[in-house]
């Protein structure tokens, strides 16, 4: 069965390969991002009509419904999946904390999606759809990272956030699940050095980064029909950090 899948972040790193993997099942992706970029225009290139874009700014929490519902994603283009995959990394030490910075990450990692997910599952009840929803959280929820303490704070609300929608629109088969990745190597870890990254590495079973490739199909599975009994859940795609 086709689906329409909404992803955000599709610009560049995870979600151009959440994109890309969903693209690969004969889905059809709904991207946003603030930015069109050469590699998602090569996508839609590729896949023509099934790679949709709408830029957006998720600063914009109030917008949402008039800009990606009323908009990009109108009731009658069915909506099956959505995968909250931007967000910003506001890194420091906690004694340095400043709260206009916190606020603005908390808007694109926290509120933005809420409110996406608010619409999304309106969107999909409305075409009695048995949709699925997948947050990207991070390890640094779990094990804790020196200067992530804020950044890990939002994917830890979204793992709240999505554990009780789970539970709260599980009779309309609707799924919310996370996935937990591991360190994988894209611009957002881009300020790590070498021997930082071996650092984190070293807490892995594999000893490696986390494969972007690995947590893009978790995603797709999550999205399928083979996950069909599968919400309210953590998958870890993390190298086996332990
Ligand atoms: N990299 C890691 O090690 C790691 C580990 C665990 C979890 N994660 C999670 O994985 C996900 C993807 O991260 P990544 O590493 O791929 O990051 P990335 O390379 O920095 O990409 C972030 C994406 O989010 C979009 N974005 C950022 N701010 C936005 C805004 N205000 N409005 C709309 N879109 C916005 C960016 O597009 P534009 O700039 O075009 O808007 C971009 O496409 C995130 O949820 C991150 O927390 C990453």
């Amino acid at each position: 069965m086709s689906k329409n899948i909404l992803v955000t972040g599709v610009s560049q790193g995870l979600g151009l390969a959440i994109a890309r993997a969903v693209l690969n099942q004969g889905w059809t992706v709904s991207g946003v991002s603030r930015h069109l970029s050469d590699e998602y225009s090569m996508l839609q290139r590729e896949h023509g009509d099934r790679a949709r874009f709408h830029p957006f700014d998720l600063n914009r929490t109030d917008d949402v419904k008039a800009e990606l519902f009323d908009k990009f994603l109108p009731f009658e283009l069915p909506l099956h999946g959505y995968v909250n995959n931007a967000a910003v990394a506001y890194d420091d030490i906690v004694t340095n904390l400043d709260a206009t910075r916190l606020r603005a990450m908390y808007e694109v990692n926290v509120f933005a999606p809420m409110m996406i997910t608010r619409y999304a599952i309106r969107h999909m009840l409305f075409n009695r759809i048995t949709g699925s929803i997948v947050h990207i959280s991070s390890i640094s929820v779990h094990t804790g990272y020196k200067g992530l303490a804020m950044y890990a704070s939002t994917k830890g609300a979204l793992e709240a956030f999505s554990k009780n929608t789970a539970r709260e629109w599980g009779e309309r088969s609707i799924r919310s699940n996370c996935v937990v990745a591991g360190f994988i190597e894209t611009a957002m870890s881009g300020s790590l050095s070498a021997e930082q990254k071996q650092r984190i590495y070293q807490r892995t079973a594999l000893k490696e980064a986390t494969r972007i490739e690995s947590v893009a199909a978790t995603v797709v599975f999550l999205l399928g029909e083979g996950a069909a009994s599968v919400t309210g859940q953590n998958i870890f795609v993390d190298s086996g950090t332990i």
